[in-house]
């Protein structure tokens, strides 16, 4: 949550900044600002509401000339979003701006010392408490005022520094909050993701946690939590610019679910080799492991519970899936042997990160299915899978998922085939190298997805049944649907339904049925004729070919054909398609829903 940028060098830091924040405001739209050095004071510019809206309001000041700058979009933690909540925050003698990603667990306690020594607070952001000991701890050497200040706090942050008196020179400093540094010519920058940088360098340091850096725009100097230099490797990063845009989609959402069947082959080509699935880069064996734990958040959570079936499935393995929110703080009965694999998008989410941790300190075993290279997730892992995704810069995941569940599916094979129990491998990995088609053509033959969307896109609520993995697609379908358009959705084990959901069905209740599995078809039918029979109206998604369904459901989306093992990764499609389109009906913010910010870096 919160996306922060700097940048000095040798052209107007503002355009940078600003264009920065745009490509990073999918980690929080509530408030935005850039803080910009020239002739030894520092000029500051912040408002409530999108990137956009600083856009005007620099612009309405003239542009903020400077060559050094640092900027801010957020999501609200500590105080409501307004203008003076917002960041960069200043310190008392104006010296300092800050802007910070992240959460200061002791701020309470350092501002209660800090107005002890008459330091007056300007907002009710933790943050502010960075600034001012930064101030108060500054005698002259930016460096070690930095240091200190970092001492002092608990919790997470990246940290970006800009000060009035050392022109052309930024400061930043992490610890269990994305940041890397930008290498240009004759410029630099520190930014939370490469999203922001990617038209200006592909070239990267990643940060570590208790790291800071001195960044001007010919030197890069990474120091640890004593101060001495660090040596830091150069990382080359391979999204490209188009990527990190719309490309003539009306939404990033729109653009990333068209992107599947590419994302998905980039996922699964490289690992089939010769019809059998290679996991170079895993380096376990599987053998050592008597069960598997499954630990994610939100949509991840979801591809996990795919995952779940599947390893049950093929590998006869206890395999588990718990959301990481709650894994947490439980009581796992895990040890040694022990897989728990972690899966995320971002790599950043605070809450799997502090369940994997548990994990590891319990002996388990970490794997992680990730999709951003370097990401904290990525570094703290036993081993890691990482999705080929791409970028994705909506808020709600879509390739992201499938491209999660693309992974699990070929470690399930893969663990299969370790423990001797995969029959006819070249015909599951021929499946699997289907799948990018299969996707396409889900894509292809719903046409009637927008009139769907109009039918439905006032409802009250939305129930989405299935079983097996239809079920656990419809977490994900209901998900997706409430995420983006507000509208009341909830998922049920199909079975369930009678057991005190049912109540709920009245006249005209839509209720979505996923019907991909043809061993639990006649089960699911059941279901659609006693929600039907109580005035429901049903949307079933299934194969053209499902005579009983097709004939008594109300409305139909179909998949094509596909081993019902394997259906998960492209039913969901047509699922996230419908949220699009009621999302667009309703006239929601698609991209970047209320209340939500794509990297979950908080708890
Ligand atoms: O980056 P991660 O995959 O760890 O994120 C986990 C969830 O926050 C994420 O999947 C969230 O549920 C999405 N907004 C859903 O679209």
């Amino acid at each position: 949550m919160c996306g922060i940028v700097g940048f000095t060098g040798r052209s107007q830091a503002a355009p940078v900044l600003l264009d920065g924040l745009k490509h990073l405001e999918y980690r929080g739209y509530d408030s935005a600002g850039i803080a910009v050095q020239k002739d030894g004071a520092i000029a500051m510019t912040k408002t409530s509401g999108k990137v956009d809206a600083l856009i005007d309001k620099v612009r309405a000041t003239g542009g903020m000339p400077g060559v050094s700058g640092i900027g801010h979009t957020r999501w609200a933690t500590h105080g409501v979003p307004n203008d003076v909540n917002a960041h960069p925050h200043m310190s008392q003698d104006g010296r300092f701006a800050v802007v910070h990603n992240g959460i200061i667990e002791n701020f309470a306690e350092l501002r209660k010392e800090l107005e002890a020594e008459g330091v007056a607070f300007q907002s009710e952001t933790d943050t502010e408490v960075i600034v001012q000991l930064l101030g108060s701890y500054y005698e002259g050497d930016i460096k070690q005022a930095l240091l200190r200040t970092v001492s002092r706090l608990e919790g997470s942050y990246a940290v970006g520094v800009l000060s009035a008196d050392v022109p052309g020179t930024l400061y930043a400093a992490r610890a269990a909050s994305p940041l890397i540094i930008g290498i240009g010519a004759g410029e630099n920058f520190f930014a939370s993701d490469i999203t922001a940088l990617v038209s200006h360098t592909k070239n990267v340091i990643d940060m570590d946690d208790g790291e800071i850096a001195e960044i001007t725009p010919d030197r890069i100097t990474v120091f640890d939590h004593a101060g001495r230099a660090v040596k830091k490797e150069e990382r080359h990063v391979t999204w490209d610019v188009a990527s990190a845009e719309k490309n003539g989609y009306d939404h990033f959402m729109l653009k990333e679910i068209m992107e599947q069947p590419a994302a998905l082959k980039a996922t699964i080509e490289p690992r089939i080799k010769g019809g059998c699935v290679c996991f170079e880069e895993l380096g376990l064996d599987m053998k050592n492991y008597d069960s598997i734990l499954i630990t994610a958040c939100g949509s991840a959570y979801h591809a996990g519970v795919v995952g779940r079936y599947l390893i049950r499935k093929l590998c006869r393995i206890p395999a588990e899936a718990e959301v990481a929110s709650e894994l947490r703080y439980g009581d796992p009965v895990i040890g040694e042997r022990t897989l728990v694999i972690v899966v995320s998008q971002s790599g950043e989410t605070a809450d799997t990160i502090a369940a994997m941790k548990k994990c590891r300190e319990a002996g388990a075993t970490v794997l992680a299915i990730v999709n951003v290279v370097g990401s904290t997730i990525a570094k703290l892992a036993d081993a890691v899978l990482y999705t080929w995704a791409g970028p994705e810069i909506a808020v709600a995941t879509t390739k992201g998922y499938t491209t999660q569940i693309a992974v699990l599916y070929m470690l399930a094979a893969y663990i299969a085939k370790h423990l001797g129990l995969l029959q006819n491998e070249a015909a599951l990995t021929d499946t699997l190298q289907a799948l990018p088609r299969r996707i396409q053509q889900a894509i292809d033959m719903n046409p009637s997805i927008p009139a769907l969307a109009r039918k439905y896109h006032a409802s009250k609520a939305l129930f989405f049944i299935g079983r097996n993995t239809d079920y656990a697609v419809a977490l994900e379908g209901a998900l997706k649907m409430k995420e983006i358009s507000y509208l009341h959705s909830e998922a049920y084990a199909a079975g369930e339904l009678k057991h005190g959901t049912i109540a709920l069905i009245e006249e005209h209740q839509p209720v979505i049925a996923l019907c991909c599995n043809a061993s639990i078809m006649e089960k699911t039918l059941s279901n659609i004729v006693e929600v039907k029979s109580r005035g429901a109206e049903v949307l079933a998604l299934t194969f053209r070919s499902n005579r009983q369904i097709v004939s008594v459901a109300d409305d139909l989306l179909f998949i094509p054909p596909v081993d019902p093992l394997f259906s998960a990764v492209i039913e969901i499609v047509p699922l996230q398609l419908l949220a699009y389109h009621v999302a667009r009906e309703n006239g929601c913010d698609i991209d970047k829903p209320k209340n939500l910010a794509k990297s979950v870096t908080v708890e």
